[in-house]
């Protein structure tokens, strides 16, 4: 029996994950996508990673502007990741979805509200099938109150406590 990517893509799918608007400014508008291929790599140096599609528009712009945000949905912004993972969006509706950004003393756009941001540098792209990997040095945080949206088998969840 060979492996397809319906199989992978389940199995993966079991490995439960939060969501991120990843942001970045393109000419002064704030372009963003939603991505859970995102995990922390290294403490010293400070050090995240984002596997981004190649044919997706925010690959180009990375690489274009090397700086972007990383903010963690709370468990209310189900609305925001559904409406950065369409590719069809030109996101001028993005106030509807209930996303506003704010600004970095860098100028990078960072979503209020949400559970985390992190405000990331580009340090290395490395190309790995049909995503790239973006490795990128953080270089603020800001974390507030709130629960996660989580993401599991396909589907938006919210968290449960386990019994201990
Ligand atoms: C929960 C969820 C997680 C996603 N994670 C990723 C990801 O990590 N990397 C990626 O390239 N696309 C991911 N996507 C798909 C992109 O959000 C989607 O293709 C988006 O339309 C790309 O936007 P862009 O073309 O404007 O960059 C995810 C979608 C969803 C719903």
């Amino acid at each position: 029996m060979s492996l397809t990517s319906s199989d992978f893509r389940k199995a993966m799918g079991c490995f439960a994950t939060g969501v991120t608007v990843i942001s970045v400014d393109q000419g002064g508008e704030v372009h963003g996508m939603t991505a859970n291929a995102f995990t922390s790599v290294s403490l010293d140096p400070m050090l995240v990673l984002v596997c981004v599609d190649y044919r997706a528009r925010t690959h180009a712009h990375l690489h274009a502007r090397k700086r972007f945000g990383v903010n963690v949905l709370r468990s209310d912004q189900q609305a925001i990741s559904e409406y950065y993972a369409r590719s069809s969006e030109a996101h001028q509706h993005a106030e509807d979805a209930g996303a506003h950004f704010d600004r970095t003393a860098q100028g990078t756009p960072v979503l209020r509200g949400a559970l985390a941001y992190l405000e990331c540098r580009l340090q290395r792209a490395e190309k790995a099938g049909d995503h790239t990997i973006f490795i990128a040095e953080v270089e603020e945080v800001v974390v507030r109150e709130g629960e996660p949206l989580l993401y599991f088998r396909g589907q938006y969840r919210g968290m449960e406590k386990v019994k201990s």
